[in-house]
């Protein structure tokens, strides 16, 4: 090849490339568009592959749509949300060939009622509300405000979410479904973080779906959830769980252990020390005290590229919400040995996320 061929094909390349990022953003929106059609259930429900006139008629589609529903599941299938299978009627010769549209692994963890759902985190984020901020992320690089969400709302997100029920809503159950995923492993396979221990405190442990959890696991642990008024207002303790509507910047209930879930990444490391200095006095004169984590670690990585791009998005997600990030180990170790905390220990059985155990 010439140079000037070279040349030409490193241009189209570049190209592609961009065209590719100008049109992300519609894998996010065809797959919001599939969930609020409620196409994965329709497609479970059905119990076999389900053709595309099938699903035009229980979608309800319009007429006129009809030939673009094809075209919506095209994308969505590229992108590994569903696949094509033989519809296998061997009754029906002429229709021994068609094939119907079944579901893949992630759109299995779209479903309404799947106890995992991430239904709810898309909903979420790609709600006009919290898509917003990022039309002003440029405006933010060059503002004073504390984070994009307070150039988009003019408050902080927690503010925020306090009166409005629905993002309130989908943001409680999005944690709630995350929880009910990663504790399952944790009760299992991370079982001996609470040997030991008789009560845990889950700071900003949302509706308790981590503690509803360890307190089945384990009946003799006394469990609370200490989490803001607008999410545990109106939430029913039982004999082994109790929810405390309280501020972790200013107190935390003592325990043998403090459990913090997806809490410190929202949060600057300033506020992060205000958050341990606040744990270390609940857990102060408890035998076997520690704060228990779950968090990134960015230098656990799974290697792969679609892994290290998450941990880059969830980086990006804390910084345009919050004032938080996600840390490399050398920044958890730096925050704990400044919060005053003898030594911890990363326990990565949760995928992209670990637990550290953290020591008085
Ligand atoms: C990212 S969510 C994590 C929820 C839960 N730990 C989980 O992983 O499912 C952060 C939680 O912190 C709570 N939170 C925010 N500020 C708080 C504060 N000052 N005191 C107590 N909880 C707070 C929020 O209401 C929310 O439930």
């Amino acid at each position: 090849m010439n140079n000037s061929k070279n040349n030409s094909c490193e241009l189209l390349k570049a190209q592609a490339h961009i065209w590719n990022h100008i049109f992300n953003f519609m894998n996010s929106m065809c797959l919001k568009c599939a969930v609020e059609l409620g196409i994965p259930d329709i497609i479970n429900n059905h119990g076999k592959p389900i053709t595309i006139s099938e699903l035009n008629s229980a979608l309800y589609i319009h007429p006129t749509k009809a030939h673009c529903l094809p075209r919506l599941m095209r994308l969505l299938i590229h992108s590994g949300f569903f696949a094509l299978s033989k519809l296998n009627d061997d009754d029906k010769e002429e229709e021994k060939e068609e094939e119907g549209y079944v579901l893949t692994n992630s759109s299995q963890l779209l479903l309404k009622d799947h106890p995992f759902s991430l239904a709810p985190l898309l909903l979420l984020n790609l709600d006009p509300i919290l898509a917003k901020p990022w039309h002003f992320t440029s405006s933010w690089f060059l503002n004073h405000d504390p984070t994009t969400f307070h150039t988009s709302q003019g408050m902080a997100f927690w503010d925020y979410v306090g009166h409005d029920p629905k993002i309130n809503n989908l943001f409680n159950k999005a944690m709630a479904n995350d929880s009910g995923l990663l504790t399952n492993i944790l009760v299992d396979e991370g079982k001996e973080v609470f040997d030991g221990l008789n009560s845990v405190v889950d700071v900003g442990g949302g509706t308790g779906t981590t503690s509803k959890a360890i307190a089945q696991a384990f009946p003799h642990i006394q469990c609370t959830v200490l989490d803001l008024p607008q999410v545990v207002d109106g939430l029913h303790d039982t004999p082994n769980l109790k929810f405390v509507a309280g501020n972790m910047f200013e107190a935390v209930p003592p325990a043998d252990a403090v459990m913090l879930k997806w809490i410190l990444h929202d949060w600057s490391d300033q506020e992060c020390l205000k958050i341990l200095e606040q744990c270390k006095e609940a857990i102060k004169g408890r035998k076997g005290g520690k704060v228990i984590i779950i968090d990134m670690v960015k230098e656990i990585e799974k290697g792969d590229n679609e892994a290290i791009e998450t941990q880059l998005f969830f980086d990006m997600l804390m910084m345009v919400f919050f004032c938080g990030k996600e840390r490399h180990e050398k920044e958890w170790a730096k925050l704990f040995s400044t919060a005053g905390y003898s030594g911890y220990k990363i326990i990565p059985i949760l995928g992209l996320r670990s637990i550290i155990e953290v020591y008085p």
